[in-house]
């Protein structure tokens, strides 16, 4: 089977897809093969060496798929061959095929093309996490998701509408904007505009007549600092990445002036300590997208050889919606 093959870590242009062995699955395992495979930002991270975790060389990268069951290990239950499967992994993914523990796996609904289902997968599991684990969203509330045009942040605008939460999506252009827009943001703030640390506030003023109640943040920077400042009277705000590259510090001031709470969400923690809970939570996203509540924006395409490229537009700021890879 193909896969890429990481030899040592760096510049995504310098890897190849290679010919490697077919997977046998070691027990409470299975083995799926591809049909749609979803690229997260932290994949860019982990092949250039920059995530929290890098895996002993060689690796494949990539941390989820859409797809069949091919090989069943012993003491696996409740799962069968030929069962179509949206599975997530710490690394893996980018290949014809992927060994994974069966607790990774859940089963996607008849009515959910392979596509659909790899870009429901960690982007609005994130997202999820984000606003009912951590900042315990409550129906009404309003909603300020920073990074708004990218994966995590169109997933979160989608998620947080469909609780019930007015939206508003911070983005860096007008069509940006229009993007969120169509996915359910009431409306849009500019997070290029000058004097951001005031601004953000101001713009937010002039839509709420206050500040937000829950702050996603996939940003960092000084996007982090500014929206801090337009958050209301016990707000939250997530710490979910820094797309900005900036990891911004914290006046444990404001928090104590405005009873705010900020907290953060590795996903990836939940995934591995909790797959039962993860499995729920997929489960009540593809019943959101069945009932037509989500509506996942699938930007690109590419081939598996063609990962690279895909790879590079998170670098490059390049990214909206979900990219994919197909095997
Ligand atoms: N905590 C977790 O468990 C978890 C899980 C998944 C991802 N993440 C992290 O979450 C972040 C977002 O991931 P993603 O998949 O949504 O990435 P993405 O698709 O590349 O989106 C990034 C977004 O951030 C915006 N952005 C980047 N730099 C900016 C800046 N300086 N000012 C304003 N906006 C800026 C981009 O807007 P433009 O296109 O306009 O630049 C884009 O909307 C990443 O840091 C990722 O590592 C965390």
């Amino acid at each position: 089977m193909r896969a890429v093959n990481i030899h040592e870590v760096g510049p995504a242009a310098g890897h190849r897809v290679e010919e490697i062995s077919d997977l046998t699955p070691k027990p409470g395992q299975v083995v799926v093969a591809t049909h749609a495979i979803g690229i997260n930002y932290p994949d860019m991270l982990v092949v250039e060496g920059k995530y929290q975790l890098i895996p002993p060389r060689p690796f494949t990268p990539g941390k989820e798929a859409a797809g069949v069951i091919v090989a069943i290990g012993a003491g696996v239950n409740g799962l069968s061959d030929g069962q179509r499967v949206l599975l997530q992994t710490e690394y893996g993914a980018f290949a014809e095929q992927v060994a994974v523990d069966a607790r990774m796996v859940c089963p996607i609904p008849d009515s959910v093309g392979f596509e659909e289902a790899a870009a429901l997968g960690l982007t609005y599991q994130t997202a999820h996490f984000a606003l009912i684990e951590r900042a315990v969203l409550q129906s009404g509330e309003t909603v300020l998701v920073t990074g708004a045009s990218g994966g995590v942040g169109l997933a979160a605008v989608e998620l947080a509408k469909a609780f019930g939460a007015k939206v508003i999506a911070g983005v860096t252009s007008a069509q940006k904007g229009q993007l969120a827009i169509e996915h359910g943001a009431e409306a849009w703030v500019d997070l290029t505009a000058e004097n951001l640390r005031d601004s953000l506030r101001e713009q937010i003023a002039a839509i709420t007549g206050g500040g937000v109640d829950v702050v996603i943040d996939n940003v960092g920077g000084e996007v982090f600092t500014a929206a801090l400042r337009a958050i209301a009277w016990r707000g939250r705000l997530v710490v979910v990445g820094f797309a900005s590259t900036r990891i911004p510090e914290l006046k444990a001031n404001y928090l104590l002036l405005k009873n705010i709470a900020v907290t953060g969400l590795q996903w990836s923690d939940y995934r591995e300590r909790e797959p039962a809970w993860v499995a729920r939570v997929q489960q009540e996203i593809f019943r959101l997208f069945v009932e037509g509540r989500l509506r996942p924006y699938i930007s690109a395409r590419y081939r598996l050889e063609d990962f690279a490229q895909a790879l590079e537009r998170f670098n490059r700021r390049d990214v909206q919606g979900k990219m994919l890879l197909i095997p």
